[in-house]
């Protein structure tokens, strides 16, 4: 009767629903505050303050017009402001003509896969992944090539990586600091996946693009440098939000960046800013657009995750448990004490302990906690995870 695609995704994108209803039940039986939900990756710390007064003073602006539509690439202000700060940030000039303002990293990828993909041609991604991806490669009729990764480490196996390249490979996402094992790779890997590509390109003789999901570069903690995409990569489209840096995921706003290096870049640009109109998005949020613009430099302290995954981290490996430490975003990847992590999930739930089962992410074996919950919330669950060890000893 409905569409058989969007019902058969829906059975396979249960598992988040699932979690967030399990929460709803937990909460009502035990009361919101003692329920220790790592479910969900909805920041919880507040936006800046400088971004609190330009939502409060542009909402409040006399200036007329401002609510009407402009181009489909945003305000030229917005995006000569973003292109400014990537130039300086990347060392790499950006005109602010290969710059789309788009609603959210969501919309920058799908906008950016209708843009480059022919039916059937092929996205890599790499395993566990953000499990929007499938449903993102699908809506544009491509289909997803799932290369695993190094066991435990999570870091890019160049084998299996230039393995899964054939002559159908169009693009390949890369989404570092990751989402869910909070892992930044390494420039070196980096580097050799570029040879790789253009080693490919030539063997195939095709043109094969980076999109590089670029939603926690901002959120790293200790020394830890995030390599640029765009400097490794010749074809590198940025895709980038401030949901996570500014704390904004409700209001929807990002930007998506095609490398000035790209060949043809302004015929790609062209095809985004088609999608971004006829996809439905249109233009990203005028409001949004300017509150942006006006606090260009401002960032979420990232140290507040940083002292939560270390109070979360130290405790887990403390009682045993065996995680790649995360150099960013706000997520651990544990490995599951049993074989199969769902009934894990559901023995953690007994101490009303939420997370989200590693198959959800395309890795069963283990379980995703994510931090965006206070370090008071995170201190209080430390006994429970104490007692969930215990049945493991
Ligand atoms: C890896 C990754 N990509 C993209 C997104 C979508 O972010 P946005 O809110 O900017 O659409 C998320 C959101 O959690 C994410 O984790």
């Amino acid at each position: 009767m409905f569409s058989n695609k969007t019902i058969t995704s829906l059975e396979k994108s249960s598992w988040i629903r699932a979690m967030f209803e399990e929460g709803n039940k937990l909460r009502e039986l035990y009361g919101a505050e003692n329920v220790y939900d790592f479910s969900l990756g909805n920041p919880d710390v507040e936006p800046p303050k400088a971004v609190k007064d330009a939502i409060r003073d542009i909402s409040n602006s006399k200036e007329k017009g401002m609510h009407k539509y402009m181009s489909n690439g945003g305000y030229e202000s917005t995006k000569k402001a973003v292109a400014n700060m990537m130039s300086k940030e990347y060392n790499i000039k950006i005109p602010s003509s290969n710059i789309c303002m788009v609603t959210g990293a969501a919309a920058g990828i799908n906008v950016t896969l209708k843009s480059l993909l022919n039916d059937l041609e092929e996205v890599i991604i790499f395993k566990p992944f953000f499990a929007e991806y499938l449903f993102y490669i699908s809506h544009a009729n491509g289909v997803p090539v799932i290369v695993d990764t190094k066991k435990d480490t999570f870091t890019i196996d160049l084998e299996n990586f230039a393995k899964a390249i054939t002559k159908k490979t169009k693009a390949i996402i890369i989404n570092s600091p990751n989402n869910p094992t909070g892992v930044v790779y390494c420039e070196e890997d980096l580097i050799k996946m570029a040879i790789i590509v253009k080693e490919k390109e030539e063997e195939f003789n095709t043109n094969i693009f980076i999109i590089s999901d670029e939603p926690y570069t901002k959120i790293v903690f200790g020394n830890i440098k995030v390599p640029i995409m765009m400097k490794i990569f010749e074809k590198t489209i940025s895709i980038n939000s401030y949901s996570k840096s500014l704390s904004l995921p409700g209001e929807r706003i990002g930007y998506i960046t095609v490398s000035p290096l790209l060949p043809n870049n302004q015929l790609l640009m062209s095809a985004i800013l088609f999608n971004n109109r006829t996809l439905g998005f249109v233009n990203a949020p005028a409001i949004q657009q300017r509150i942006v613009e006006k606090c260009i430099n401002e960032l979420i302290d990232p140290s507040i995750y940083e002292e939560r995954r270390d109070l979360l981290y130290n405790h887990l490996i403390s009682l045993g448990f065996s995680c790649q430490k995360p150099d960013g975003a706000f997520y651990l990847f544990m490995k599951s004490p049993e074989e199969d992590e769902v009934n894990f999930v559901k023995q953690a739930q007994k101490f009303n302990i939420l997370l989200v089962p590693g198959r959800g992410f395309g890795q069963p074996g283990y379980v995703r906690l994510s931090y965006c919950i206070s370090k008071d919330i995170i201190k209080r669950a430390l006994p429970s995870f104490t007692k969930l060890a215990k049945l493991y000893k």
